[in-house]
């Protein structure tokens, strides 16, 4: 079965009381729900990690690396912005991810123009707040079907 890993980065955990205006009224437990959901119907396996700590989120890529994950959805959050070695542990797994990000980073501060991922990504998705990660679910989903021809 298709093995999907979905990592929150920063700050993410604070989902639902975070600058609602800016990212949405939903928590992470329950965008989490949703895609355990969406994931069921859809028959594939979906495991979520989130940390506020970027070692650890370079751990949890190795590991899925070395693991049976096929593809990761990952919402960097702000180390999007900073993260040589997040995009370096994409370099060395390999991993096909999607970026997600739920608010339209393009229209907001010039800093968060600026990605260390997107080109290595096979696609971003942004601007649609917990609809951009149900949107990446299914991109992926078809991404693995596809690869597995
Ligand atoms: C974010 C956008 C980032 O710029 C920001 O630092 C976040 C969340 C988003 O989902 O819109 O923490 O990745």
């Amino acid at each position: 079965m298709t093995n999907i890993l979905v990592i929150h980065g920063p700050n993410l955990n604070l989902l639902g009381t975070r600058e609602p205006e800016v990212y949405g009224a939903d928590t992470l437990d329950s965008i989490n729900q949703q895609l355990n959901q969406m994931a069921q119907q859809s028959g594939v396996n979906l495991q979520t990690f989130q940390s506020n700590n970027e070692g650890e989120i370079i751990s949890c890529i190795q590991r899925a690396g070395s693991d049976q994950v096929d593809f990761v959805i990952i919402n960097p959050a702000a180390y999007t912005h900073t993260s040589v070695a997040i995009r370096d542990a994409f370099l060395a797994t390999r991993l096909p991810f999607i970026e997600v990000h739920l608010s339209n980073v393009y229209a907001r501060e010039e800093f968060r123009m600026n990605s260390y991922l997107s080109d290595l990504a096979v696609g971003v998705i942004g601007g649609f707040g917990k609809t951009s990660y149900l949107l990446a679910l299914e991109a992926a989903v078809i991404h693995c079907k596809q690869s597995a021809k």
